[in-house]
């Protein structure tokens, strides 16, 4: 009989938020009449930008037109969409990126998972804990990891505590490891990263040879002007790291689907001959193979957040869900709740009240006030004893919210 891949068999129960759905689902067909506030997963809730509804109902239009169909796109993405990208989210930061380093896909967690494909067996890899999921479970997967443990890691992968003593970024092991993933703003915690933190990561990275795959879906939710949005405003990273980008949570594509890739060319790795490769070749070969790229129709899209009125619209969601932050902050903060993150990340790090684990705490907020959070320690035994809420959602349901929190 043929085989599975058995490494999925090492994974442990489901991906937390189905399994959070899951549970949502049978309190849901239990309490019919309960009018739930969803402030689990990080789905957008706003519309799609105006700009961007107008440019892909032209991208229709013109698909519809002997001249103006599009077949096959560049796998890489168009060159256009790639420019804009290039010009405004690298350029204008002093960023050496070009934009034929940037490759467009349908979203970050597919490329952060993908990733793995052109990067070899035997990696030491490093993740902070609490983590956003994928990381790991991408890598037990892949067949990276050994087997879980009774703490919920797994074995093989070196786990970086991440805390409110050391401001929940990762510190520098003492040891070398190849692969790092860094995500700033930090899902789940919504804590940032200085420059001379990051740098001291590039640092790291160039002594050890080691690749640091840097997640930067949450930057445009950056408030403070002085932290850098890109790992790339750090000198030296372009040849020690990979990011990751996407247009889901600013530009409100969670659904549309559109993200992108940053490969610089000058980044290279070992194969197993000692020669050095780049990765850009490797991946550009991968995404040749695997990827037909993203549609034109949405690529028109993501073109247009960076338009004068695209990216007026896109402040203005983006500010709207800092509002929301702000406002769960200050009000979880008023009844003398703990609580971190959200002044420049639209997620809310909550440390659960003495006595009650995260799952206590979902139960609690749930049952109590019909509310769903995500609990900490869905995302490592290190969120233990934590609990998140999105930021992503109406004014009136994260003040109502709020005012069923502090009634409970
Ligand atoms: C989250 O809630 O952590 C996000 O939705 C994750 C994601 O963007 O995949």
């Amino acid at each position: 009989m043929f085989k599975i891949n058995s490494s999925y068999l090492k994974l442990k129960a489901g991906y937390l938020f189905p399994e959070i759905s899951r549970r949502v689902n049978n309190f849901s067909k239990e309490n019919q009449n309960a009018n739930l506030i969803r402030l689990g997963i990080g789905d957008v809730t706003k519309p799609l930008p105006e700009a961007c509804c107008k440019a892909m109902k032209l991208a229709i239009e013109e698909m519809a037109t002997e001249s103006g169909f599009h077949g096959y796109g560049p796998e890489q993405g168009y060159s256009w969409l790639r420019e804009v990208i290039a010009q405004f989210d690298y350029q204008s930061r002093s960023c050496d990126i070009s934009p034929d380093e940037i490759f467009v896909s349908d979203g970050s967690k597919c490329d952060s998972s993908n990733i793995l494909e052109i990067l070899g067996e035997g990696n030491r890899i490093a993740v902070t804990d609490p983590v956003y999921p994928v990381y790991v479970d991408s890598n037990v997967m892949a067949g990276r990891t050994g087997p879980v443990e009774s703490s919920g890691r797994y074995k093989g992968l070196k786990y970086i505590p991440i805390n409110a003593e050391n401001d929940f970024v990762a510190q520098i092991p003492s040891e070398p490891v190849d692969l790092i993933y860094l995500c700033f703003p930090n899902n789940p915690t919504g804590a940032v990263a200085t420059a001379e933190q990051l740098s001291a990561w590039v640092d790291y990275a160039k002594t050890n040879k080691s690749l640091i795959l840097f997640d930067a879906a949450y930057e445009a939710f950056i408030q403070d002007p002085k932290l850098p949005h890109s790992i790339y405003e750090i000198d030296g990273a372009r040849d020690c790291a990979i990011e990751f980008r996407s247009f889901s949570k600013n530009a409100g594509f969670t659904g549309t689907r559109c993200a992108f890739t940053v490969i610089p060319k000058s980044l290279k790795g070992k194969a197993p001959n000692e020669e050095n490769i780049d990765l850009w070749s490797l991946w550009n070969r991968r995404q040749s193979t695997k990827f037909n790229g993203v549609s034109y129709i949405v690529q028109r899209g993501a073109e247009s957040v960076y338009s004068s009125e695209g990216q007026s619209q896109v402040s203005k969601l983006v500010s709207f869900y800092m509002e929301n932050a702000g406002i769960i902050k200050t009000q979880l903060e008023q009844m003398k709740l703990t609580v971190y993150g959200g002044e420049n990340a639209p997620y809310v790090w909550i440390q659960t009240p003495e006595g009650i684990d995260s799952w206590g705490f979902f139960d609690h907020l749930l049952n109590k006030a019909n509310i769903v959070g995500t609990p900490g320690s869905g995302f490592g035994a290190a969120g233990e004893g934590y609990f998140r809420l999105s930021a992503f959602n109406s004014r009136e349901n994260v003040k109502e919210a709020m005012r069923r929190i502090s009634c409970i």
